[in-house]
């Protein structure tokens, strides 16, 4: 067999092979890169990302939405705020609280994408721009989109922030909700003075940004340790799928191969989940269940795009989600919709069909009287659908398996670093 001791890589099913390799190659499947980061940021970010001390009432942290233990997530179709208590889907909303408008994302490899959140509202790259809804209040010197996007959801009252007049868990006052909504400068110099008054939060910023006087630490260096934490810990890119592109035909399985073959064939998928994160990184109405409060003027409806934009056109588009390690962050869609993958893909060979015999019971049951399809579909929801789905193309039950089969094989074997012992605040770390 071996000769000249070689690495040998299983033959696979030369069809299937063939086939599979024709069609990859004219994929567009660019290799997906990320900077190296500074390891002091890193650790900084690392305590940052885990500390409650970010929340306005210290009782809630990034990780508290994104955490490892859910694979980045929350394992909740919509997240719990500020208020909350718990983790994960036995998370109890605070009283008098709601459910958060939109699924929680994972934060796995997203180093290199430039559009941010379900409705891309944090977009563009540190040469060429930041776009974000802080306009011209957002400060200089955020390495990334991806640090951008962390300078936002300490300013969301029902995130992190809280309300004016809350107590903090240690019984201060939460001088982080005091701030108006509109003055996110203010906001944001509130927390660096909270982490400016933490000694061991100086010495891991003194650490991460040696040129800094204490006094100049701002949110924005927060920020960007977050994003290197991010980067450095949780970019996944060696799955299955990318040794079987390297040239071992034995990574991946005969099902998955038939599922990639549909992926990018018939199944279409690949006309939106292109490149190397599975995303075209635009925004697409494909008819995704709604579910929960709502946001902005279309509540209990979540117009997406058109909520940022106001254009009829951008109704119910929301960003294409980027698929790696999409088989271990459910539940999914920008709702939380669906509790099941094979629930998610059946969804895109029939839209309106899959929305017509939508099963509440898979929901949390704190949200089954929050389905809004029927209403959507008055609104319009099927009336802009994007044109690739607007042509029914079921997929069998075979092919629906041979698809998830598929996304799984997108998943790298490496899951997320666990969370800190402890957290420079002291507070408790979920
Ligand atoms: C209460 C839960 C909650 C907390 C706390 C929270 N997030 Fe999120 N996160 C969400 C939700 C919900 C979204 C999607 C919102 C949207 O698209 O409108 C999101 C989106 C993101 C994204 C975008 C990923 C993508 O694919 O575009 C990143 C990155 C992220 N959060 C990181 C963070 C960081 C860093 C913090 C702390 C500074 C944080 N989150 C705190 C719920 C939370
Ligand atoms: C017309 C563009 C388009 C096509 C075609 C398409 N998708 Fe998507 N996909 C999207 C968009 C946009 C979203 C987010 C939609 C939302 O939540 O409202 C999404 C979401 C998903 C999700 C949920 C991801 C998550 O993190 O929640 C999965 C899984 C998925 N798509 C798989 C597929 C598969 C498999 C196919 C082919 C059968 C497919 N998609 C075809 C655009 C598309």
């Amino acid at each position: 067999m071996a000769c000249g001791g070689n690495v040998v890589f299983d033959l696979g099913t030369p069809d299937l092979d063939a086939q599979l390799r024709l069609v990859l190659a004219g994929a567009g499947l660019d290799q997906v890169t990320v900077p190296a980061q500074d390891p002091a940021r890193v650790a900084l970010g690392q305590a940052l990302m885990f500390d409650r001390l970010l929340g306005g009432n210290k009782d809630i942290a990034c990780a508290t939405c994104h955490h490892p233990r859910f694979q980045t997530g929350d394992g909740l179709s919509l997240p719990i705020g500020t208020g909350g208590a718990g983790l994960g889907p036995g998370r109890l909303l605070g009283v008098g609280k709601s459910f958060i408008p939109r699924n929680a994302n994972p934060v796995f490899s997203l180093g290199a994408a430039e559009v941010m959140f379900w409705d891309g509202r944090v977009r563009g790259n540190a040469a060429q721009g930041l776009e974000t809804p802080a306009g011209a209040q957002l400060p200089p010197g955020l390495t990334s989109a991806l640090a951008a996007q962390a300078m936002f959801p300490v300013t969301s009252r029902d995130e992190m922030r809280g309300q004016a007049g809350d107590r903090a868990v240690d019984g201060s006052t939460n001088e982080i909700a005091a701030v108006a909504d509109d003055d996110l400068v203010a906001i944001w110099e509130a927390l660096a003075a909270r982490l400016r008054a933490n000694p061991e939060y100086l010495r891991l910023f003194q650490a991460a940004y040696p040129d800094l006087q204490p006094a100049q630490i701002g949110f924005q260096h927060a920020a960007n340790a977050i994003a290197a934490f991010e980067i450095d810990q949780l970019t996944r890119l060696d799955s299955p799928f990318d040794r079987y592109l390297a040239g071992d035909n034995g990574a991946l399985s005969d099902a998955q191969k038939r599922g990639a073959l549909l992926f990018y064939g018939r199944a279409r998928c690949a006309e939106c989940h292109r490149g190397g994160l599975l995303s075209d990184f635009e925004f697409h109405n494909v008819g995704a269940p709604q579910v929960g409060p709502g946001r902005g003027a279309g509540a209990p409806l979540d117009l997406g795009l058109a909520e940022r934009t106001g254009a009829a056109a951008d109704r119910f588009r929301f960003r294409t989600a980027p698929l790696r390690n999409v088989a271990r962050t459910g539940p999914w869609m920008h709702s939380g919709g669906y509790t099941t993958l094979e629930g998610a893909v059946r969804h895109f060979g029939e839209p309106a069909l899959a929305l017509e015999s939508y099963d509440r019971e898979q929901l949390d049951p704190r949200l089954r009287d929050q389905v809004h399809n029927a209403e959507a579909v008055a609104a319009g929801l099927l009336d802009n659908l994007d044109p690739v789905l607007a042509r029914p193309n079921p997929l069998s039950d075979a092919e629906v398996q041979e698809v998830v089969a598929f996304l799984v094989a997108l998943s790298d074997p490496r899951g997320p670093p666990e969370p800190p012992a402890t957290v420079p605040s002291g507070l408790p770390v979920d």
